[in-house]
């Protein structure tokens, strides 16, 4: 056989091969994203974290072991995902009645450079005094946006000046008492839905 006649035998097998290889990786990669992670494991969804809370201190993850974590990441001069979302939130925290003890919303910003301590607190709050909005450092955003598998990307238009938005994913992830991930949770949906969502995820 010349050189010329064996290729296409080698790729009919290099084809399945490689087909196999993507479709594994794929697997593994869906399986990690919603898997039940421990907190801060590789795979998992979510981890330890440092940021800034409303007054300007460090606030770490370990606060708010205890209670569920509700989290979201978005950024105060959204036009309209995050303040449809924090409504949402806030409107099934008041739903959840006394199970809202249990779970603390957060806000966390991907845009730290506007959205100072007070700036994310006061939105956050403006929402439901239960929601606590957190900022911090570029990299601790950087940080913990990995960790919960968060995209965002600044977006600046030509001729708008200083003016940019943030286009970001928007998925609420429920976290339970350890902080460790229980399940993604739709943002565009109504008060009632996710608080039946999150009560389905409660125990007790
Ligand atoms: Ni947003």
């Amino acid at each position: 056989m010349t050189e010329t006649a064996h290729r296409p035998g080698r790729a009919r097998l290099l084809l399945p091969a490689l087909a196999f290889v993507v479709l594994l990786a794929a697997g593994v990669g869906a399986w990690t994203f919603f898997a039940r992670g421990e907190s801060g494991a590789v795979g998992g969804i979510g981890g330890p974290f440092t940021l800034v809370d409303g007054g300007g201190h460090p606030v770490t993850d370990k606060e708010f072991r205890g209670r569920y974590m509700l989290v979201y990441f978005g950024y105060t001069f959204c036009p309209d995902v995050c303040p449809t979302t924090l409504a949402a939130v806030a409107g099934a925290l008041d739903a959840l009645g006394p199970k809202a003890d249990r779970v603390q919303a957060l806000f966390i910003t991907v845009d730290p450079q506007r959205d100072t301590p007070a700036v994310v607190r006061d939105y956050a709050a403006a929402f439901s005094p239960r929601i606590k909005g957190l900022t911090g450092s570029p990299d601790q955003i950087a940080k913990v946006a990995g960790e919960y598998r968060v995209y965002y990307a600044p977006q600046r238009s030509q001729g708008a000046g200083d003016a940019y938005t943030v286009d970001h994913s928007s998925i609420l992830y429920l976290m339970d008492p350890d902080g460790r991930f229980i399940s993604p949770l739709r943002a565009d949906q109504t008060a009632q839905g996710l608080a039946a969502e999150i009560a389905q995820h409660m125990s007790g």
